[in-house]
């Protein structure tokens, strides 16, 4: 097989969380580039800013992948960060229509959570020397009880019940697809794509930063992964990650 993630599926019955799992082993093994771990149970799933991932036993996918970009620098990854999105939106957009990414790296159907990303990595010598990705996509699960916004699965979407598995295959077939695009250079073709699947790009909408209300635009990302927002006074806004707030009107 030439793909480089997938290759090695670890399977578990119940861990406390993939990312922590595959932290562990980077430390302890040698482990193959593009190496899946999975549970069908997390005991202490992980979401964004130390939020907690939502997830009942065997309706969803929870998996993390094990990857050693070291031809990405350090202050350009958010190039990984988008070609994983661009991966499982690529997927998803198979099974239902109105797929979005939500800035940084959410994956939204109309204006609800389909799938969260957790990607934690390690730099050396300016480049990133592994990284972890976290996927926790819902399929079957149809109530949840966290306060999480908006979450919803594929079943909640489509009324049919799903095999992971199947799932599981076409994502990770889909992210190999962008990662080797990265690799190779495909830089302007991946933002490219980014750009157009980014949710509510170039429509008026309400935001928030810093207690200020504001409607504007979102025109793109720059280099290094900020949200752009023209602001209807002519000004264009740029934000970390978690500076702003996507409101509704
Ligand atoms: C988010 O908050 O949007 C990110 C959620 C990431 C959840 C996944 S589930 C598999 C992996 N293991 C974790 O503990 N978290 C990620």
């Amino acid at each position: 097989m030439d793909q480089i993630i997938g290759n090695l599926i670890v399977r578990l019955e119940v861990i406390d969380s993939t990312n922590n799992y595959a932290k562990q082993q980077i430390m302890e093994n040698e482990l193959a580039e593009g190496t899946v771990f999975l549970t069908y149970e997390q005991t202490s799933g992980r979401g964004q800013q130390k939020n907690a991932w939502e997830s009942e036993p065997r309706q969803n996918l929870l998996f993390s992948i094990v990857l050693c970009p070291d031809f990405i620098e350090m202050r350009r990854q958010f190039q990984l960060s988008k070609v994983i999105s661009l991966g499982i939106y690529s997927a998803i957009n198979k099974y239902v229509s109105g797929v979005k990414i939500k800035w940084p790296n959410d994956i939204y159907v109309g204006d609800r959570k389909l799938c969260g990303i957790l990607i934690e990595n390690s730099v050396m010598n300016g480049v990133l020397n592994n990284s972890i990705v976290g996927i926790g996509l819902n399929i079957n699960q149809t109530v949840f009880r966290s306060d999480a916004p908006n979450p919803v699965s594929l079943k909640m979407l489509t009324n049919q019940h799903y095999a992971c598995e199947v799932i599981l295959t076409e994502v990770l077939s889909e992210i190999d697809k962008y990662y080797c695009m990265l690799r190779d250079g495909l830089d302007e073709r991946i933002d490219r794509e980014f750009l157009t699947a980014l949710y509510r790009l170039n429509e008026m909408h309400l935001y928030k930063s810093e207690d200020e209300l504001f409607e504007g635009q979102i025109i793109g990302v720059n280099e290094i992964g900020q949200l752009l927002i023209w602001k209807k006074d002519g000004k264009v806004l740029e934000f970390h990650f978690k500076e702003v707030e996507f409101l509704q009107l």
